[in-house]
This record gives C-alpha cells, structure tokens and sequence, in this order.
C-alpha cells in the first residue's frame, strides 16, 4: 500500500519511518504542505492519504480525492470534526482515525501546568538568567491535602485524578457518567465541585452544552485563589470573563494548553506575528498565566502510538476488516 503523508513535520516523518520496518507492504511519501482541494491531486496513484487536524478534508478534497481514485483517508489524529463525512460516505471513501493515543501525556502536562503556574515557574527561570536569586513574587502553596477538582473523567480525566491522588490531593470530580475504576474520588455536582476545589482541571470534550462553561457565572462560584487547568478544549472558557476573574484576583494561578483563539494553523511558527490585539495576547500580559502551545499530547511515546495505530488502521483496511477506529 502506498501512503502520501500531508503535512508533514519531522518528527512525523521520524516516528512513522521507526514503525515502517514492521509493516513491510506499506510506502509513505511525505509533504510538507497540507492536504486541500489543490494538493489532494497529487494522491493520483496512491492508496490512501494520511492527514491531521489542520487538514482540509472537506466536499471538495475528498471529490478530487475520489477522482484520482484514493479512497482511503488515515486520520493521525482523534478529532474529526474538517472531515466531511457524508460527502466520504456517499463517494465510498473510508476515514479511519487515532481514538486514544496517551492520555498520561495530556495529563501530566497538565500537572506540569498547574505545578509551573503555581510555583511560577516561568518568573523564576527568568529571574534566574537575569543572576536575580530572591524569592520576591515566586511563593506558591501546597497541593498535598488541597482538593483537585477534575471536570470530565474520561481517559485523560482519569490520569489526572490519579497524579492529583498521587500528590495527597483530595479529589473529586464532575462528570455526567461516573467512572467505575476511580474508587478514590468523589463524584459531585459542578456547582459544589467550582465551590470546593483548589485546582481545578477541564478534561471534557467540547460540546454545544459545555461551550463557555467556564464563564462569569461559573468563575463566582470558585473559591478565591483557585488554581484553573484547561487541556482539553478553548471554547470551553470564555476569555473575556476570564480576564474579568483575573483582574478580580479570583485565580491564584492559571495554565492553558488551549484557548478560545485556536485555529487550524495553531501548529504553525507564529513567532513573527504580533499577537498584540489578540485575547491570547492579553492573557498572557498577566504574570501568573502560563500558556503553551497546545503541546499536552507530544510526547515521545504519544507519538509512537499514533503512526503505531495509523499504520495498523491502514492494514485493517487492506485485509477488509471492520475497525473500531472508523469513523
Ligand atoms: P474521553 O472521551 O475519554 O473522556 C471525556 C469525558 O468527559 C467522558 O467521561 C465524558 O462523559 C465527559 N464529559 C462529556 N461532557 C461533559 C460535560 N459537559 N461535563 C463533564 N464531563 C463531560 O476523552 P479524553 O481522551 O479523556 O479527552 C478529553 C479531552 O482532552 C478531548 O475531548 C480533547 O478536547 C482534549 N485533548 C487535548 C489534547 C492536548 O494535546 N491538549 C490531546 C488530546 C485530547
């Protein structure tokens, strides 16, 4: 089978060569551009393409897909929401996808987020460089015996809830299924969870529910000098009020791995953009918010998994086999 790779990044390239010598029937030849109404002609002779998050795999691609006869679209990612399903339905293009890949590597970002905002980490390391070792501005609290409220105790929510156990927090958790194997937590309503938590961390997907469920109205409920935690999803705070509960000094410390003003090019070297009317940009004006690029799920071993489970979605599909991974 041969495989034509759209946007493709080194370690991409590296992580998929690494797993190549134990699918001996599979090719890949690898872009660097991203896979859209243009590009997709140059799938002509491939079996399939392989994708990602920011790719255009909307009517028009998968037609000319369809036309150069590939019918076969690996997405190396979770999400599928740039994927035109009825358009691939009706064209008899399959789309298999990458459902779970590490959850511990999300949530030990956002560990890593709330312990660096709270001991303010990124003061210090500047401070620091700059040959200025005093202890002005850097005081942080504990987590032991602090309570860790986990919005959404999923795959993700569950690491988290583990590592907050692991810490000595007390931990409790909204969801609206409960979670058999977390015997150590505490299920509660949203409201008592905002109202009781010291660290709280949103690892639910976004929904048109959920949209904003952080906001003015949830924001008061909080305790004073919560610590706030979003990996999961941009949409699911509103930023403008965020920015109110900031200036109200309602958080004592706040990390985000997404934000509201994520778009398709999230990815992309923006460094020589001035952000400055963004509200990423105003968020970041403050001292005690850490913000990185939405990076919880790169690791080494998340990686690994995902050209792992890409290829094998490939095989499934050349021996006929139905796949949970399809979407
Ligand atoms: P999952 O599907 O295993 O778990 C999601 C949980 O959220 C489920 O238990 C579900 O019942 C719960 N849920 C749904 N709506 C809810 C609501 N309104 N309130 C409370 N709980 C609700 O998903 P997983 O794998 O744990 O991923 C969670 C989220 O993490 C993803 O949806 C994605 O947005 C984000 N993510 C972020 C990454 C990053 O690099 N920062 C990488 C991968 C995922």
């Amino acid at each position: 089978m041969k495989i034509l790779f759209y946007d493709t990044k080194n370690y991409d390239r590296e992580s998929f060569n690494k797993q190549l010598a134990n699918y001996p029937g599979i090719e890949i030849d690898y872009l660097k551009g991203d896979l859209a109404p243009k590009s997709a002609v140059m799938a002509e002779g491939y079996d399939a393409v392989c994708a990602f998050v920011s790719s255009d795999v909307g009517k028009e691609t998968l037609e000319v897909l369809d036309a150069h006869g590939v019918h076969l679209v690996l997405m190396r990612c979770a999400g599928f929401n740039n994927v035109d399903l009825e358009t691939a339905k009706r064209l008899g293009i399959r789309v298999l996808r990458v459902p779970g890949y590490s959850p511990e590597a999300v949530a030990e970002h956002a560990m890593m987020l709330a312990l660096a905002a709270n001991r303010h980490v990124h003061k210090s390391y500047v401070k620091v460089r700059e040959n200025d070792f005093s202890l002005g501005g850097l005081m942080g609290i504990n987590f032991y015996q602090k309570t860790a409220g986990i919005v959404g105790t999923g795959k993700i929510g569950a690491a988290m809830a583990r590592i907050c156990h692991g810490f000595g927090m007390n931990v409790i958790a909204y969801d609206v299924y409960q979670n058999p194997s977390l015997d150590f937590v505490k299920y509660v309503s949203l409201d008592e969870l905002l109202s009781r938590s010291d660290l709280i961390s949103l690892h639910c997907p976004l929904t048109e529910e959920n949209y904003h469920l952080i906001c003015r109205d949830t924001i008061q409920k909080m305790k004073d000098g919560v610590i706030l935690v979003n990996t999961s999803r941009g949409g699911l705070v509103k930023t403008d009020d965020l920015i109110e509960g900031i200036r109200a000094r309602k958080f004592f410390a706040i990390g985000l791995d997404v934000y509201e003003e994520e778009t398709a090019n999230v990815f992309e070297d923006r460094s020589d953009e001035i952000l400055e009317h963004s509200t990423t940009a105003r968020l970041l004006s403050f001292p005690n918010v850490i913000i990185t690029s939405h990076q919880g799920f790169f690791t080494e071993e998340a990686l690994a998994a995902i050209s792992q489970t890409t290829l094998d979605n490939a095989v499934a599909y050349e021996k006929g086999e139905a796949s949970p991974n399809e979407v």
